[in-house]
């Protein structure tokens, strides 16, 4: 009796903590092209740096994830969905899947492309990529999410984004649709946000100032907290993101937070 009773307060204390963080191990691999990939000069590039946490120990950019959860960035600068496959870089991905499975974690595997296959290729050639991609990762018991292309902050005078990634996201859209997979549309929350901060603001997220599609370390926290969000949002309750109330304030209601 006195036993049943202790084992439920001990249960008891682990649902409370269940539900700050989830019960299910989790681990994250992330593939792609630059603007998810750490970039070359430190904490910069895409929101994968943003998203994992930064592995410089002077770094502004904390992980969006509880400790101890591995985020493995697979992502590569340049990348197509063909070039990610023929230079080998996507069997390293699908390594990092295969011992993350192993160790019996869930193991949840971005896929991010659009903004290199738009100038070789029209948008089905990647969608066809992806669905290869999605059935890969599944045979191995990782479980794809696919994200549309973080926007570039190219403007219209009239505060418009100049967008020439719709067709790409639009594909991938359809292969979520298709495949049955989880789909985080970062291309159209991105574009909400950028337009509602405005040139200036957005601008102030470029690696360089000319560099409308890279990101320096304020642009990965942002962007690597918006990641996080659409993942909270389409899994709710179910991994371990840690809040940032403010940043997602922010994000939430335009308002530029750099
Ligand atoms: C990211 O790249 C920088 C150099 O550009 C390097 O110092 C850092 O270790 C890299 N981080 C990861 C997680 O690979
Ligand atoms: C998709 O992969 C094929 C090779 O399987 C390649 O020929 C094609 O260029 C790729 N498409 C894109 C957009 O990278
Ligand atoms: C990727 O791995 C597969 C299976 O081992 C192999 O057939 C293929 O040649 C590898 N690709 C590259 C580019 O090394
Ligand atoms: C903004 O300008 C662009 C380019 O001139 C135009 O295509 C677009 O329709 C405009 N949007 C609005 C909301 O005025
Ligand atoms: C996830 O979304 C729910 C509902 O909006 C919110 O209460 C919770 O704080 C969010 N969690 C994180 C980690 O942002
Ligand atoms: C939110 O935006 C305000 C106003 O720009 C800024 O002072 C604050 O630091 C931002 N909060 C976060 C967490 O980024
Ligand atoms: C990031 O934001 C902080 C706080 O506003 C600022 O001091 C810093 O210069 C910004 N970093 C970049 C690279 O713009």
């Amino acid at each position: 009796m006195f036993q049943q009773v202790a084992r439920s307060i001990v249960l008891g204390c682990f649902l409370v903590s269940a539900s700050a963080f989830p019960r299910v191990p989790t681990s994250f691999v992330l593939v792609g092209d630059s603007t998810t990939a750490n970039g070359t000069v430190l904490d910069s590039g895409g929101w994968g740096n943003g998203f994992c946490g930064s592995t410089n120990p002077a770094a502004l950019t904390p992980s969006s994830l509880a400790p101890g959860t591995p985020c493995i960035n697979t992502a590569k600068n340049g990348a197509t969905t063909g070039s990610f496959v023929a230079d080998g870089s996507f069997n390293i991905s699908l390594a990092n899947i295969k011992a993350e499975v192993a160790k019996g974690r869930r193991t949840l595997v971005t896929i991010q492309f659009g903004h290199n296959d738009m100038k070789i290729a029209p948008p089905e050639s990647m969608g066809a990529n992806l669905t290869t991609m999605v059935n890969q990762i599944r045979a191995l018991g990782g479980e794809p999410v696919l994200v549309t292309s973080l926007t570039r902050r190219t403007f219209f005078d009239n505060g418009t984004i100049q967008d020439l990634l719709g067709p790409w996201a639009d594909e991938t859209i359809l292969i979520a649709q298709q495949q049955q997979t989880h789909l985080l549309d970062l291309h159209a929350h991105s574009i909400t946000y950028v337009e509602a901060i405005g040139p200036d603001a957005a601008h102030r997220l470029n690696r360089s100032p000319d560099d409308n599609t890279h990101l320096n370390e304020n642009g990965t926290i942002v962007f690597g907290r918006l990641l996080a969000d659409l993942f909270n949002a389409s899994f709710p309750s179910q991994l371990p993101i840690i809040p940032n109330p403010g940043l997602t304030f922010n994000i939430t209601n335009g308002i530029p937070s750099y």
